[in-house]
């Protein structure tokens, strides 16, 4: 049996769904339980946090794990807890474990990268067979800037003429859904990293959503200022405030330029273009309510 965690969110939300369709039953871990009820491919549910996941008998009876927990300044020891709390309860299931691209380089220093080596670094001292799941960014993050396109027809990052492999969440998804159901034994210590189908600058993005919603999308590449001046107004968190500079730092020196084959290697299918992803959230875009938030990182 597998346990889904952070089975409400994005990709966790996508993993039910493909669970289901490949007929492997699963049962994803909510904090409300009103949330268990409504999950995808009717799954199973099972009240707990990452901290506090539930007894050691009920633990024991899943021997595949996909571990997921929101980017946060508190994400690894959250993780952390989760993976003790397996080994407290006598247990070690393979754990698939969502990190991000970048995470396995110890020379980026960014912190999202940083908080998921940390959790990697316990998990291998703890024994615990693992394997990867690292995507590039998530298409779901132009979501974040969709009411500065709608209203100003500006798409404005700091960017610089770096290109980013964005992946779609469905993707990450399908791709961790064949890794849980596959021979765990097969990709031990493994890394897939998970893009879409090609690399895209911020000018291309801009020009594929004037194509898409046959309106302008002009690019800005903001200076570091304006940057942080934007993203204080979203109001996050410094830690992630901080973070995000760091990452478009990283972004902007080539570091989410990579783009691989395993969505097609894993599934069988093509990774989904951007323009596909965009046509599909049209009502984010170019109309109001904003109904789909964008992730947090
Ligand atoms: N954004 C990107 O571009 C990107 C790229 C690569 C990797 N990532 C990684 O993707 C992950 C986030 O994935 P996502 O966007 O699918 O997440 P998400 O939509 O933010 O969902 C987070 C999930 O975690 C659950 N959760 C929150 N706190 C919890 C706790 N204390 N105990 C148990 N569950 C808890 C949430 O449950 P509730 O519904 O109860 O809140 C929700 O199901 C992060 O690790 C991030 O580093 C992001």
């Amino acid at each position: 049996m597998i346990l889904v965690t952070g089975a409400t969110g994005l990709v966790g939300h996508h993993l039910l769904e493909e669970l289901a369709d490949l007929g492997a039953p699963a049962t994803g871990l909510v904090r409300v339980e009103a949330r268990g009820l409504g999950l995808p491919g009717g799954a199973d549910y099972l009240v707990g946090t990452l901290d506090d996941p539930g007894p050691s008998d009920v633990l024991r009876g899943f021997d595949r794990v996909f571990l997921l927990s929101p980017m946060h300044e508190g994400q690894a020891e959250l993780e952390i807890a989760f993976v003790d709390a397996l080994i407290s309860a006598g247990h070690r299931p393979h754990v698939v474990k969502l990190a991000v691209d970048g995470f396995q380089d110890p020379d980026c220093e960014v912190r999202f990268m940083r908080s998921h080596r940390l959790v990697a670094r316990h998990l291998d001292a703890m024994h615990i067979p693992v394997i990867y799941i690292a995507p590039n960014l998530y298409m779901e993050n132009l979501l974040s800037l969709a009411d500065e396109m709608r209203d100003r027809g500006l798409l404005a990052v700091p960017g610089g003429h770096a290109k980013v492999g964005f992946v779609a969440t469905s993707d990450v998804a399908a791709v961790a859904a064949r890794v849980l159901i596959g021979d765990p034994e097969e990709h031990l210590d493994h890394v897939h990293v998970v893009t879409g189908p090609e690399a895209l600058s911020y000018a291309d993005v801009a020009a594929r959503l004037s194509a898409v919603f046959a309106r302008e999308v002009d690019y800005h590449d903001q200076s570091l200022a304006e940057a942080r001046t934007a993203i204080h107004a979203r109001g996050l968190a410094p830690w992630e405030r901080d973070g995000m500079l760091e990452l478009h730092e990283w972004a902007r020196h080539g570091g989410c330029a990579t783009v691989t084959g395993t969505v097609r290697q894993l599934t069988g299918r093509e990774p989904r273009p951007l323009e596909d992803w965009l046509g599909e959230l049209r009502g984010a875009f170019v109309g109001r309510p904003q109904e789909l938030s964008p992730p947090r990182f």
